[in-house]
């Protein structure tokens, strides 16, 4: 017999519900059916790179399955520029000097599209990595669903169904603000689930005039409200040219000096886009003379309990991810493909962002059925 494998595993970036599943699922499979000894990193790469650590034995993960967050702990560092007494520091040697000095022999890393990107560097650098998918935004590549989005997509959509009422009640128009940057996953399917009348995602750009004609043949025809479900990252038709020349700008800088003053230009693009709810609310109080009102629905979207899918994608991959180690195959994500867990090459996820195709089929249901898109 050789010797016990010891294993090092984080949560990073956001939290969502589910990692606490994924930890559970990972621990209990490598502890129990693999013979390995665990440990858990506190608060993402930061606890990695400061080697805070602590046991996760049988006690540890016990009782966490139902509990939202995550109990490590969570931060939305990157391992090749953490902010050390307020400088970017590369932190991959440190924390290949901890790996090693922790005798490890696999390092897990749960988290979204950051994450992925980080567990990556980590691999390139030679470190034995793998990767479990969550996120509520569902836009991680080449995984049909990383675990958080169900959760969310619930909440989302009992948010827009309550929305309905006092919209109705008052004759107003009522925007929810859902999470999702740059991907529409979220507020496209509580859009559809909750029975949104126009649903706004960044992979469709809107157009008020659009958003307006459609409210007001919804009054012309007795409905006098409408409910508008709009990804925090929607932009209309201007705001989506003033950000692809400023990706443009980024991509064609072709020293460090140009590039980082490109990338400090799309900051301040995107940032000026940040309140788009409230903007297309009282462009449409004007256009349409409807009382509008906006609600964010914000972090309560992350919190919680996770449901049931979450918990059983938390305990698929993560259990999955522990018969990985035990092969010693390592520097994948483990995917979720077609209800199964696909290592996937890790080089193939990071930096590839799964967007809303603007042909995918809940677009055409949501169009079928008379959802409007801004477009
Ligand atoms: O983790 C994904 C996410 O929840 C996005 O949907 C949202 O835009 C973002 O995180 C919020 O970031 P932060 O937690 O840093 O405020």
């Amino acid at each position: 017999m050789g010797a016990k494998k010891r294993v090092g595993i984080l949560t990073a970036g956001g939290d969502s519900p589910g990692l606490n599943a994924a930890i559970r699922g990972f621990g209990k499979a490598a502890r129990g059916t693999h013979d390995m000894e665990i440990i858990g990193f506190r608060d993402g790469i930061r606890g990695l790179a400061e080697n805070r650590w602590q046991t996760l034995d049988s006690d540890a993960l016990s009782g966490i399955l139902t509990v939202g967050g995550t109990i490590l702990g969570t931060s939305r560092d990157k391992v090749h520029k953490m902010m050390v007494d307020g400088e970017p520091r590369d932190m991959i040697p440190t924390i290949t000097e901890n790996f090693e000095k922790n005798k490890l022999d696999a390092l897990v890393c749960i988290g979204g599209g950051g994450t992925a990107k980080n567990a990556n560097r980590l691999r390139q650098a030679g470190l034995p990595v793998l990767h479990l998918p969550k996120t509520i935004d569902n836009d991680i590549a080449h995984t049909d669903t990383s675990f958080g989005f169900s959760t969310a997509l619930g909440i989302a959509t009992d948010a827009i169904d309550r929305l309905h009422s006092t919209a109705h009640s008052h004759h107003r128009v009522i925007i929810a603000e859902i999470m999702g940057h740059k991907a529409g996953w979220l507020a496209l399917g509580s859009g559809i689930a909750g029975g949104a009348d126009i649903i706004l995602i960044p992979e469709i750009p809107y157009s008020i005039d659009s958003i307006a004609d459609s409210i007001k043949k919804r009054a012309e025809s007795g409905r006098s409200f409408s409910v508008i479900a709009i990804a925090e990252g929607a932009r209309d038709v201007e705001d989506t040219k003033d950000l692809d020349a400023a990706v443009a700008l980024v991509k064609s800088a072709d020293n460090a000096t140009a590039k980082a003053a490109a990338k400090q230009h799309k900051a301040s693009v995107e940032a000026s886009h940040r309140d788009n709810a409230f903007k297309v609310a009282s462009s449409l109080e004007e256009a349409t003379g409807l009382e509008s009102r906006v609600t964010i629905l914000g972090y309560v979207q992350r919190g919680g309990t996770p449901d049931a899918n979450d918990r059983l994608l938390g305990t698929l991959l993560g259990s999955a991810g522990a018969d990985l180690v035990a092969r010693g195959e390592y520097g994948f994500t483990v995917a979720s493909q077609a209800g199964e867990a696909v290592p996937v090459p890790l080089e193939d996820v990071a930096g590839n962002l799964k967007t809303v195709p603007v042909d995918h089929p809940w677009i055409a249901a949501a169009r079928h059925v008379g959802t409007g898109f801004g477009d």
